[in-house]
């Protein structure tokens, strides 16, 4: 059946914490460098939220807190919220639920999903799927972490990559079939749990002094494997969307990567035949906010998307989860 509306995002607006972890710091707690760290992955800094008791949800909810002002909408009027995250407030209730309490959303349902970096472009393409059917007109889409929580300051290998953030999202239906949500293509492997994962806290490991001892709640990577996937899936897939509308370069405004490397974004242009100035890039500032990167840079460079622009966003992390959306800005 083909679908009579399309989801298109009607406002976006971003909490970021105030400390900046720069590089110069962290060359202080762990044997690093800026040249190392600007040239294996391309950071200079990450937002970080230090303060105790502040988890996922407070950022969440000041993003939403200025999305509902900016885009004038009550929170009676939301139908639904959906928080992508990693790293949520607590294993349950759902970080949504808390979001909500916090914000006054109070005749909606919602909760959250866990798809690694590919947070964002899963949960959009779930979303999507919900104004499609008819079956909401308002959904607040979070995406949010506080991947400083789980990362072990003392592991050179990973704790230069994470940053803190939160973004959010209202999307709604429009009627002209030409813009917004268009397709998707996603997939997820299993073999990705060997390389990217936090072992305890869950099921499988519950908290013991002994996981405790053993560093076993924070984020373990293998980085070259995880890159070596991430470099081929996130570019194929890329380029089997382009494949798929028969877009060439030119026809392609805008591709908006998950940042996690420098290094793994080029390629992806690269093998898109796109020029730098159509690959946006904020990673410097930011770092990698899993799940949150994408809609960081949505946000970031809203001021220079028209009505209509042709947008790629491709993702891949943990798990693995990896995808793209071919997407048309709507306002
Ligand atoms: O977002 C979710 C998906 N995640 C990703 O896409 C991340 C994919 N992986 C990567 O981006 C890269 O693998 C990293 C940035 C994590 C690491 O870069 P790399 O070029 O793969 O470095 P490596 O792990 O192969 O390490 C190369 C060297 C090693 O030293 P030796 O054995 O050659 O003497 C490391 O010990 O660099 C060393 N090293 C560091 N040196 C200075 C590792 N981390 C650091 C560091 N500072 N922070």
């Amino acid at each position: 059946m083909e679908t009579e509306r399309r989801a298109v995002i009607t406002g976006i607006e971003a909490f970021l914490p105030d400390y900046i972890l720069t590089n110069e710091e962290l060359s202080t707690m762990v044997d690093t460098s800026d040249e190392w760290i600007m040239s294996r992955i391309g950071i200079k800094q990450r937002h970080i939220l230090k303060e105790d008791g502040l988890g996922t949800s407070y950022m969440g909810a000041e993003a939403v807190k200025k999305l509902l002002k900016s885009t004038g909408t009550k929170p009676e009027e939301v139908d639904m919220l959906i928080c992508a995250t990693v790293s949520p407030d607590m294993l349950f209730p759902a970080t949504a639920n808390i979001i909500c309490d916090k914000v006054g959303i109070l005749n909606a349902w919602g909760y959250d999903i866990n798809a690694g970096c590919s947070g964002f472009i899963f949960s959009f393409d779930t979303v999507r799927s919900f104004i499609e059917l008819g079956r909401a007109r308002k959904i607040v889409l979070v995406c949010g972490e506080r991947m400083s929580g789980m990362v072990d300051y003392q592991d050179r290998s990973t704790c230069p990559i994470f940053g803190d953030g939160a973004v959010a999202m209202l999307i709604e239906p429009t009627t002209d079939l030409s813009l917004g949500f268009q397709d998707s293509i996603m997939h997820v492997d299993g073999i990705g749990r060997h390389y990217l994962y936090q072992t305890a806290g869950g099921s499988l490991y519950p908290p013991t002094q002994k996981t405790v001892a053993e560093r076993l709640h924070y984020i373990h990577q293998e980085g070259q494997p995880v890159f070596k996937y991430a470099v081929s899936r996130m570019a194929d897939v890329s380029v089997e969307m382009m494949d798929k509308h028969n877009l060439t370069p030119d026809d392609i405004a805008f591709l908006i990567p998950h940042q996690a490397n420098l290094r793994i974004i080029d390629a992806t242009g690269r093998r898109m035949g796109l020029p730098n100035e159509k690959i946006l890039i904020n990673i410097e500032k930011f770092g990698n906010i899993a799940g949150t990167s994408i809609p960081m840079v949505l946000w970031d460079f809203k001021d220079r998307f028209k009505k209509g622009d042709t947008m790629i966003l491709s993702a891949f992390g943990a798990g693995f989860t990896w995808g793209s959306i071919l997407y048309r800005w709507a306002y």
